[in-house]
């Protein structure tokens, strides 16, 4: 079991954040690197002809010139929309009503839940994902099915039980007390065992009553080492609903603020239309936020300042959405973010977009120590890419001046067909799982 593995090929590693710093001082690609794991995590990363000559004994994976990069991580997710991904003609509050809320019905039944859990983990694994944040549905069966899949595969995953006590159909509701008494349940159950984190999870204001918040912050601070997760400011229509509902809140960040739900350990999806005020409390507070880009392009919300609010120092990471997002490809979903970026005047470096998809989303999750990093001592998930994996792809790369040009079409075009490998803690996952 605890073999020896030395990978070899063109390292991409992180050692700071490309948003507040230099891009160049904080990233870089070795074209002739290496990864020793040993025992599930990084032991090395360096040179590949002094690790190998260092560790003869070590397994060798030759990857030539393909890029070993960190697994990427997909920083907020709801695996129970998986079968409805890629739905027609609605915007954020038709598409719950129309799509949403009748699929996430289903997860009533257990043995639904953990095949559309399997059938999740499967794509996004297939696209080199190797942690997710999920959303569920409000059957605690739900949040017991994905984590049970996710360890089944030895995943490093967080996820929440979703909490709605209005405006959701029936069958669909719990209550304040109920959300409080499932969630602690779920978090004594699975916080922290083997590689789960739990995340607090109302799904939104406007589908919790002022109670249910109160109790979901109440259960935080008795736990703050878990996450707590939820959508901001994502369409104009939402916000207009969340101040006819909580008509003393200054802002949608207030609604939160209010009853214990901001601070370090918050992630906030989408976040597309904030108010000053709400940009100084989330930076002041360390909390963190998860861009969406294919989402909200998809379902009609709005273009994210992502370069700004990175600019300020914010945690953000990068995030499909699925299945608001039409895409379970991080490579999609950073060409998405470079789309977004362009509508708005930025050009995001391949770097900046790699980083958003590893290690800022990492660190947006409270994982930075983790995961999401080529460093010893960082658990090894690892994806590798393949920069030639199709003709159009293959023609533009072999024409590239620098790595950074060699890796962009791949950014910008790749799909499931540029993931080589993934290794999860430390083991190559089989090619036919
Ligand atoms: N806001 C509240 N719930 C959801 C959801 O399931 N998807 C998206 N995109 N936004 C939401
Ligand atoms: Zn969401």
């Amino acid at each position: 079991m605890n073999t020896k593995h030395l990978l070899l090929g063109q390292t991409f590693e992180v050692t700071g954040d490309p948003f507040t710093a230099p891009w160049k001082d904080t990233v870089r690609v070795n074209s002739a690197g290496a990864v020793l794991l040993v025992g599930g995590h990084i032991a090395a990363v360096g040179q590949a002809e002094t690790l190998r000559a260092a560790h003869p004994d070590a397994e060798v994976a030759d990857y030539g010139q393909h890029m070993i990069c960190p697994g990427f991580i997909d920083a907020h997710v709801h695996y129970p929309q998986t079968a409805i991904i890629a739905s027609w003609g609605k915007q954020l509050i038709d598409w719950l009503n129309t799509y949403t809320f009748p699929e996430e019905m289903r997860f009533g039944d257990p043995d639904y839940a953990r095949a559309i859990a399997d059938r999740y983990l499967e794509l996004t694994l297939a696209q080199g994902t190797t942690t997710v944040c999920s959303f569920t549905t409000i059957h605690p069966a739900s949040v017991d099915a994905f984590f049970a899949a996710a360890a089944a595969r030895g995943l490093r995953t967080v996820a929440g039980k979703t909490c709605m006590d209005r405006n959701a159909p029936e069958g669909l509701r719990d209550t304040a007390q109920t959300a409080y008494d499932d969630s602690k349940a779920l978090l004594n159950r699975w916080q922290g065992r083997e590689r789960a984190s739990y995340a607090i999870t109302p799904r939104f204001s406007p589908t919790s009553t002022p109670e249910q918040l109160a109790a979901l912050g109440a259960l935080w601070a008795e736990h703050p080492d878990c996450l707590m997760q939820t959508h901001l400011s994502e369409q104009v229509p939402e916000i207009a609903w969340m101040r006819s509902l909580y008509p003393q809140a200054r802002d949608y960040l207030e609604t939160y603020e209010a009853h214990g739900l901001l601070g370090p350990r918050a992630i906030y999806g989408h976040a597309i239309h904030l108010e000053p005020r709400e940009i100084d409390r989330i930076t002041d507070c360390g909390a963190a936020l998860a861009h969406c880009p294919t989402s909200n392009s998809f379902i009609g919300s709005g273009l994210m300042d992502v370069a700004g609010l990175a600019a300020r120092g914010i945690p953000l990471g990068l995030a499909s959405d699925t299945g608001g997002g039409s895409s379970f490809s991080m490579l999609r979903t950073m060409a998405a973010a470079y789309e977004i970026a362009q509508l708005r005047g930025t050009a995001l470096h391949p770097a900046q977009l790699m980083y958003l998809a590893t290690a800022g989303a990492a660190r947006s999750l409270y994982l930075h120590d983790r995961i999401g990093r080529l460093a010893p001592g960082i658990e090894a998930d690892l994806t590798i890419l393949d920069l030639a994996s199709t003709p159009a792809i293959a023609q533009r790369s072999a024409e590239a001046k620098d790595i950074w040009e060699a890796l962009f079409p791949t950014l910008m075009m790749g799909d499931d067909r540029a993931i080589a490998d993934v290794w999860i803690g430390g083991e190559r996952r089989p090619k036919t799982a």
